[in-house]
This record gives structure tokens, sequence and C-alpha cells, in this order.
């Protein structure tokens, strides 16, 4: 079984209560049961895990390029200015799909700019947490793509 890490970066424990209107109403811990119960139904096992600190999500990313297949991550915040994050994905040879509930083009400028998207295999913005549901998706065809390529 293929095994996939959902990283959640910087105020994302704070789902459900953190800027509802931008953000929606479910919960961190509902919206990850959601995404562990999909992926399963895709047959992929899956993990969670959730840091407001930079370099533990660089430990995770290190980490996950020897137990995980692929790895989902909401970088936050970070997405726009943490070079140390891109350059931890550049390192790992695992899939990485970056994704965002928020649309982060339609946002603030600063949102607009990702220094991890060239470093992620894509991203996906703007759905809420079905953003996750279909970065679950996008993994299962990359490693669909990759068994044919076998
Ligand atoms: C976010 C968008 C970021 O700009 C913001 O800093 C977040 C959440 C999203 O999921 O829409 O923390 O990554």
């Amino acid at each position: 079984m293929k095994k996939i890490l959902v990283i959640h970066g910087p105020n994302l424990n704070l789902l459900g209560e953190r800027e509802p209107g931008v953000y929606g109403t479910d919960t961190f811990d509902s919206i990850n049961s959601e995404i562990t119960e999909l992926a399963l139904g895709e047959g992929i096992y899956c993990e969670i895990f959730q840091s407001n600190h930079e370099g533990e999500i660089i430990d995770q990313l290190h980490l996950a390029r020897k137990s995980f297949d692929g790895v989902i991550i909401n970088a936050g915040a970070y997405t726009h200015y943490s070079y140390a994050i891109r350059d931890a994905i550049a390192a790992i040879k695992i899939p990485v799909v970056e994704v965002h509930l928020s649309n982060i083009h339609a946002r603030d400028e600063f949102r607009h700019t990702s220094v991890i998207a060239p470093v992620c295999v894509g991203q996906i913005a703007g759905f809420g947490k079905q953003s996750y549901f279909l970065a679950v998706k996008a993994l299962k065809y990359i490693f669909e793509e990759n068994k044919t390529d076998e």
C-alpha cells in the first residue's frame, strides 16, 4: 500500500475557528479524518503532521523521503517566502503536491507568489478542504502513472 504524508504548516491547527469566511468552519481534526478516510478508500495509507515551526516542517520532509511515497503540503504563509522549505522539497525525490484551501491568486498580493510551486509536482488552491482530497487523487494518479512506466 502506498503511504502519503500530509504536512500542515502554521496556523492550520486553528482551522474551524480561524477566519471561517476564508477557510471554512470544518475543524482541523475533522478535515484530517476526512483526508485519511478518503485516502484509505483510494487504497492509500495517510499520516498527518502539523507544525507552526519552519524547521520542524523541514525535518518532516527529510524523514518523509525514506518512509513515504508522496507528500501533500499546505505550508501556510511559509509558502510565500520560505526558501528553506523550497530547498527541502527540491532535495527529496518523492512527489510533493502543494495545497491551499483558499485561492491564493485571488487574495493579497503577497499571497500570489509561491516559492515552493516550482519544486512541487503541482498546486491545488481554492477548493476549501476539497483541495486536500483532490491532492490525494493527484498523488494516486502519479503513482498509477509511474506503475505503467515500469
Ligand atoms: C493558505 C493560504 C496562505 O496564504 C495562508 O497564509 C495560510 C493558508 C491556504 O490554505 O489557503 O495560512 O495556505
